[in-house]
């Protein structure tokens, strides 16, 4: 199977990042031919660089507005000529220009059953809030932040005794198996945004999101 190019945006440390590496080095059937942050110091640069794939810094701190910002990473992602562009970990507000140029072609990890508590801090609030359950959402990206069409979700216990980082680690662990799934799925060809902004799944429009534990990975 011929290979989907991607290009991998982060901020930070990159867990996700080094999940879909490994995917792609077990048999993932894309090309990750670009990583890029808006944060110089990201870890997930020397992951990337370790993993020999071409890494580039896009400051954001050095661009006067938002729509500039996003019209300058757009034309370093389409250098790259990507059909797919991947948000792991990307800490940013984005246009909706940028969006709409993007539209069907760019997921987003999110750390929450997504529409609960979208935005920042989800750990926290869900603590705060006595969530009986907590996970992570993959969804395509759309105008309304955190707010596109889900694709998959997984879900963990909250447990006596959470505090927000060892939910986190519950979660990541998660996100760290359903990105590369939904990647799989769209290289093979079985995932995709349809015109009505719906998730087509195996021909099938999803009436809800998947869930990792009902699925066949
Ligand atoms: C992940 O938990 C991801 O879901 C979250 O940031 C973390 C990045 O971790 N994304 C968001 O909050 C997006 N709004 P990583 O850098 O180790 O992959």
């Amino acid at each position: 199977m011929s290979r989907l190019p991607v290009v991998i945006l982060i901020s930070g440390g990159g867990t996700n990042l080094q999940a879909l590496i490994d995917a792609a080095r077990d048999g993932l059937p894309v090309d990750i031919r670009a990583v890029i942050s808006n944060q110089p110091e990201a870890y997930g640069l020397q992951r990337a660089q370790q993993a020999g794939i071409p890494t580039v810094v896009l400051d954001h701190r050095e661009f006067e507005t938002r729509e500039a910002f996003d019209q300058a990473l757009a034309s370093l992602i389409d250098s790259y000529q990507p059909n797919l562009v991947l948000l792991a970990g990307f800490m940013r507000i984005l246009t909706p220009a940028f969006v709409r140029h993007y539209q069907g072609r760019m997921l987003n990890i999110h750390p929450s059953l997504l529409p609960r508590f979208q935005g920042l801090h989800t750990h926290q609030r869900a603590l705060d809030a006595a969530e009986k359950e907590h996970g992570a959402s993959i969804h395509f990206v759309t105008e309304e932040l955190d707010g596109g069409p889900i694709i998959i979700q997984a879900r963990v216990p909250v447990l006596p005794g959470d505090d927000a980082a060892r939910l986190a680690a519950r979660v990541l662990e998660k996100e760290h198996i359903i990105y590369p799934l939904a990647v799989r799925w769209i290289a093979e060809g079985r995932l995709s945004l349809n015109s009505a902004g719906q998730v087509v799944f195996d021909n099938q429009v999803l009436s809800a999101p998947m869930d990792l534990d009902k699925v066949d990975s």
